[in-house]
C-alpha cells in the first residue's frame, strides 16, 4: 500500500511526522534532503521514536537515549544497546519505502 504523508517542503520545515498506517506508526524524516521511514518502536522497550530528538539522520529515544538511523533502522550506539542489554538480533527497526512525487511524499508499506 502506498500513502501520501506531507509535502516535501513541510518535511523539510518540520524534520520528521509521525504517520498512522494501519494497526502501525511509523516515523517520516528527512536526511539530505531524501524523506525515509522506519517503524515509530523503539526496538528497546518500545516507545514512540519520533518524540524522541531528531539530528542528521539519527533519532533518539526519549526514554533511554536508544539512537537509531532513519536511513536503514539500524542501532547507531551499540554501547548503549549493550548497557540496555539487548541482544544483538533485536536492534533493527523496519525500514519502509518512501518516495516523493511532484514534491509530494508517499510511504509504501
Ligand atoms: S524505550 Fe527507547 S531506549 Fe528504551
Amino acid at each position: 500500500m502506498k500513502k501520501y504523508v506531507t509535502e516535501l517542503t513541510t518535511l523539510e520545515e518540520r524534520k520528521k511526522i509521525r504517520v498512522q498506517l494501519d494497526h502501525r506508526f511509523a516515523l517520516v524524516a528527512i536526511f539530505e534532503h531524501q524523506p525515509y521511514a522506519i517503524l515509530d518502536k523503539c526496538p528497546h522497550m518500545g516507545a514512540m521514536l519520533s518524540t524522541g530528538k531528531y539530528e542528521n539522520g539519527v533519532i533518539v529515544c526519549k526514554d533511554h537515549a536508544l539512537s537509531v538511523s532513519v536511513v536503514d533502522g539500524l542501532v547507531t550506539d551499540h554501547v548503549k544497546a549493550d548497557f540496555l542489554k539487548m541482544e544483538s538480533y533485536a536492534r533493527d527497526v523496519r525500514t519502509f519505502r518512501c518516495e516523493v512525487d511532484n514534491g509530494k511524499v508517499y510511504i509504501n508499506y
